[in-house]
């Protein structure tokens, strides 16, 4: 082989890869010349062989070769795997186009106030315990020291869905599902929604989320419930926060009371969202009554408890500033993404 007959081999090379059309088709030509056993280490192989005077000009024409039968590979590979734009070949990943954004969600706010309420009364030592939205009238209202005359049990406040089951109405009967399959003592926390027949407005929906809590234990007294629910309420709103009990009454505690929480808006001075009165409604609770105890089969001389149980929308609106709570459903990603 001379010089001349490694320029025709140049020739066909090129033109066999210009020829190549697919993938595979390039890499058959680039093992017919390149490969291990292939054209080129053959020609090397005999380098050795040629007239000694002709042997340098033969060695640089094999290198040539070489080095322009790769870089025409190369440049076809990129063209059959790549894009062509504007007559230049670029790979398909250009590494330096800035990234896509790609839409990202976020969790909604009612849920991140329940996992944080869960979070942070599972520091307190609660679990969470669950039950279903559809309930029976006797968890609900009669387990609950709720008598058949008491006005929420009325149609106009409670859907009631037939066979004696309802729409829970709060999440307080997860607290008689739960004694009624453990032994005291019992700490669990109850995150749900509840449903009301109320009419909508800025302020009230007629399916809202709760967070009950249920803390039976020997020897658990008022001060432990307040203890708990001012902790709660430094971590979710922050130290500054204060915490009233005022006294009320619910069927199911005695004695009974509400908790308020500082506004978070105006911090206790009076505004808008607060009704000028610097307090904000947080949460029913009371220490557990005997006769919820009875109903269930827990002795009450021997075991005494607390119950809460909080608006988790009035917390969300408060912490986060929302002045309706209808936004909370209307599911406006505008509204969703600032969250
Ligand atoms: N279930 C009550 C409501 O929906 C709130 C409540 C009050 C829950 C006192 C409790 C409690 O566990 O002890 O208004």
């Amino acid at each position: 082989m001379n010089r001349a007959e490694l320029e025709t081999l140049k020739a066909e090379a090129l033109e066999q890869v210009g020829a190549a059309e697919t993938a595979d088709a390039l890499e058959a030509v680039r093992i017919h010349y390149l490969g291990r056993k292939g054209l080129l280490p053959q020609i090397m192989k005999i380098l050795k062989d040629v007239a000694p005077e002709e042997r340098a000009a033969f060695g640089q024409g094999a290198n040539a070769l070489k080095l322009e039968l790769t870089d025409a590979l190369d440049k076809r590979s990129l063209v059959l795997h790549g894009t062509q734009s504007m007559g230049v070949n670029v790979p398909a990943f250009d590494t330096t186009l800035p990234g896509r954004w790609m839409p990202r969600g976020s969790i909604h706010p009612v849920s991140q106030v329940i996992e944080e309420a869960v979070r942070i009364f599972a520091t307190l030592g609660f679990t969470v315990a669950e039950g279903p939205d559809v309930e029976n009238g006797y968890r609900n209202f009669e387990a609950l020291n709720t008598p058949d005359y008491h006005p929420s049990l009325d149609d106009k406040d409670t859907f009631w869905l037939g066979d004696g089951l309802l729409l829970r109405t709060q999440t307080s009967p997860v607290q008689i599902r739960v004694m009624e399959q453990n032994p005291p003592p019992v700490r669990i926390v109850t995150p749900g929604r509840c449903y009301r027949r109320d009419t909508t407005d800025a302020t009230h929906s007629a399916n809202f989320h709760q967070i009950e809590g249920l803390y039976v234990d020997r020897q658990v007294s008022l001060a432990d419930l307040k203890g708990t629910l001012a902790h709660f309420a430094r971590q979710m709103m922050g130290p500054e926060v204060k915490v009233r009990f005022r006294p009320h009454f619910f069927p199911f505690t005695e004695p009974s009371v509400e908790c308020d929480f500082t506004c978070h808006v105006c911090k206790g001075s009076g505004c808008r969202v607060c009704k000028q009165s610097g307090w904000i409604e947080i949460a029913g609770a009371g220490m557990v009554d005997p006769r919820v105890f009875r109903k269930v089969g827990y002795d009450p001389e021997a075991v005494s408890g607390y119950a809460f149980g909080m608006g988790i929308e009035r917390i969300a609106m408060i912490r986060f500033g929302i002045p309706d709570i209808r936004m909370l459903y209307d599911n406006d990603v505008r509204f969703l993404k600032q969250f």
